[in-house]
């Protein structure tokens, strides 16, 4: 039957998570817990296992090994605390909360556990980005230059809500800002603006790009935000992004090492100056973050991405707010840690 594995949350990106554990012939799916209890039934009649309205009645009956963790931004802590307190493993998806409170809380259940944990940064599984990691390891690093740019508001109720998702830097942007910590080391201190560019009220036309919705009302995110960063190695950094609709989905980098100038597109990469290359994400890249987890279980090793990475790149986010609330002076991300780590 090989590693016995519930699912917590099975909204949009589990079903992602679901068929790629599918694919396991060394994992069995038990189970599947959702406050939205059809949702976990459906996802039940699809991949097998029972369906529960909650993570304590699943842990309860099912005794898994392992639990996949895939609620809003805003539902987590207890689930985690749930599985801490029964020695079950999870992978959560990023970002792993919205208030660096409820992360230390989960943190220290982690930690009192010596749980193997995994957060969802699946951009650090990129094959291309890997390659990039080796090829500037060695070199000196002076510019950071990371954006993303969505074409609208995610059709979620919990996505226009600041308290709820975090807003774009938190539970998108993270994705970048947790790539830069991977590839280029731990971020000092971050300026940050941010600012809302367009009228969000739905209108009775209000369109939609790629799924994504154009108005919400209320609407109480950014829409917009701007973030220097200064690393621990000395390079100086950059964040751009914006989820103002009309524009394509668009994330990156642009690194400008010594000798190297690195260029990341979603998970491909290209470089050039002394060495010249490229290399794409890899088939089915975005499973590669799942699958570590699973055979850190399997195998009784640490993972790739612990909660503590979740922990450290939701601090960039959070001095990001911190500093554009002050006015934009530059906030120490070791302020908002402390006492965390
Ligand atoms: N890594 C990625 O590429 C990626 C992509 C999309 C989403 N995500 C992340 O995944 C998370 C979920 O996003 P989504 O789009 O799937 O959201 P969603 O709203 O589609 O799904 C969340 C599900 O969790 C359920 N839920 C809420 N509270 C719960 C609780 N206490 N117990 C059990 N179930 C509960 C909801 O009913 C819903 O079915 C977010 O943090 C998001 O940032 C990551």
């Amino acid at each position: 039957m090989g590693l016995r594995l519930g699912f917590v949350g099975v909204g949009g990106i589990a079903q992602r998570h679901l068929a790629n554990a599918a694919l396991r012939g060394d994992v069995t799916i038990v189970g599947h817990a959702d406050i939205r209890l059809e949702r976990a039934q459906e996802a039940a009649r699809k991949y097998g296992g029972r369906a529960y309205d909650g993570c304590p009645a699943l842990l309860e009956a099912e005794q898994p090994d392992a639990v996949v963790i895939c609620t809003p931004p805003d539902a987590h802590g207890d689930i985690e605390e749930t599985c801490a307190g029964r020695g079950v493993p999870f992978f959560v998806e990023k970002p792993v909360a919205v208030s660096m409170e409820l992360a230390a809380r989960v943190k220290r259940a982690v930690d009192a556990a010596k749980l193997t944990t995994q957060v969802g940064y699946m951009y650090r599984f990129s094959k291309g980005v890997r390659r990039v990691r080796e090829l500037l390891r060695s070199r000196r690093i002076a510019m950071v230059q990371q954006h993303f740019y969505m074409p609208g508001l995610p059709d979620r109720d919990w996505w226009p809500f600041l308290e709820r998702s975090g807003g774009q830097l938190t539970e998108q942007s993270t994705h970048m800002l947790d790539l830069g910590r991977f590839l280029c080391g731990d971020v000092v201190s971050v300026a940050g603006t941010t600012a809302r560019v367009r009228d969000w009220k739905p209108r009775p036309d209000s369109p939609r790009t790629g799924g994504l919705l154009w108005a919400a009302d209320p609407f109480t995110i950014p829409d917009t935000t701007a973030l220097t960063l200064r690393y621990a190695s000395g390079a100086l950094g950059t964040l751009s992004c914006s989820m103002v609709p009309g524009t394509a989905w668009d994330c990156g980098f642009r690194i400008v090492a010594e000798g190297l100038i690195v260029t990341i597109e979603g998970g491909d990469v290209r470089w050039r100056g002394s060495e010249e290359g490229t290399e794409a994400a890899g088939e089915n890249w975005p499973s590669y973050v799942l699958y570590d987890f699973l055979d850190a279980v399997l195998e009784g090793r640490p993972s790739a991405v612990p909660y503590d990475e979740g922990v450290r790149s939701l601090a960039i986010s959070l001095a990001g707010y911190a500093s554009a609330e002050a006015g934009g002076a530059p906030v120490a991300t070791a302020d908002i840690l402390r006492g965390v780590l």
